[in-house]
């Protein structure tokens, strides 16, 4: 995946205005160790911080990590794969925001992960793309593909339904407390091209196998297709489908129950 860096935090800003009430429920406590998995510049590994955690941003993309580091030079960071990441110490939790569904190969792979850097009792908290998330644009990127002979855009994103997340979490060895799917219709303020603008940004890779002279007007039909479902008079909004959960890590040997007491 390659992302437009330098254009990401001031084009689409809201990715990370969206993450501030995660650290609610994450609930960082002074001194507790967490990893911010798929931070990508650091803007959600900072508010985490400022609550007086240790806080290590791991990001796939070392474009990434290297713009992270400028921007929040106390901070540490690590160019890591969330399928693949190991750590020598356990930590209290694991958060995560706007970045689980890119981490599309293998998602058993990155709970277990996760699972494994977490101490027993140690907290996953995430926020990502759930179930019809985005669906107006990407009915829209689908049908402009097939309008130009192109077939189906190859989509990056791994948007599960909550059943199915839920089901891999508990799978993984952890037990939720909290899991939501709701619509968050999402103004598009700082991308004025809309509809094109989203593509280009979260879609790059998509884009890039369409031959040069396609693309813009490929982009101007995304636009026609999809503003009259996301374009208002105030402007455009994303149809975005959050996931949210919060779930915690078992302990590796459950200790036996005790007994019910009688007539319970
Ligand atoms: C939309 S950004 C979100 C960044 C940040 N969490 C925020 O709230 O602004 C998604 C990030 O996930 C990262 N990412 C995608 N796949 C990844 C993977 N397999 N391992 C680690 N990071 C990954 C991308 O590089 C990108 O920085």
């Amino acid at each position: 995946m390659n992302w437009a860096v330098t254009t990401y935090d001031s084009a689409f800003g809201y990715v990370s205005a969206h993450g501030a009430p995660l650290v609610d429920l994450l609930d960082p406590q002074p001194g507790e160790r967490i990893i911010d998995l798929g931070c990508g510049t650091g803007t959600f590994t900072a508010q985490i911080a400022e609550r007086g955690a240790e806080v290590l941003g791991i990001d796939g993309n070392p474009e990434m990590i290297a713009q992270a580091r400028a921007l929040n030079p106390g901070l540490s960071f690590a160019v890591g794969d969330a399928h693949t990441f190991t750590t020598t110490e356990k930590y209290d939790a694991v958060a995560s925001n706007a970045a689980l569904h890119w981490m599309n190969r293998d998602p058993d792979a990155v709970i277990a992960r996760v699972h494994a850097a977490l101490r027993p009792g140690g907290r996953f908290v995430g926020e990502l793309g759930g179930a019809g998330n985005c669906a107006e644009l990407i009915a829209a990127m689908q049908t402009a593909w097939r309008v130009f002979g192109l077939g189906e855009p190859e989509l990056p994103w791994y948007f599960p339904s909550p059943a199915e997340y839920a089901a891999r979490l508990e799978a993984g060895g952890f037990t939720i407390r909290l899991l939501e799917h709701a619509d968050r219709p999402t103004r598009m303020t700082e991308g004025p091209d809309g509809a094109a603008d989203w593509v280009r940004t979260y879609a790059a890779g998509a884009l890039a196998e369409v031959p040069p002279e396609l693309v813009e007007p490929l982009l101007a039909r995304i636009n026609d297709l999809a503003a009259p479902a996301l374009r208002r008079e105030s402007g455009w909004v994303a149809d975005y489908v959050r996931l949210r959960f919060a779930a915690v890590r078992k302990a590796d040997t459950a200790a036996a129950a005790p007994e019910a007491p009688p007539g319970f």
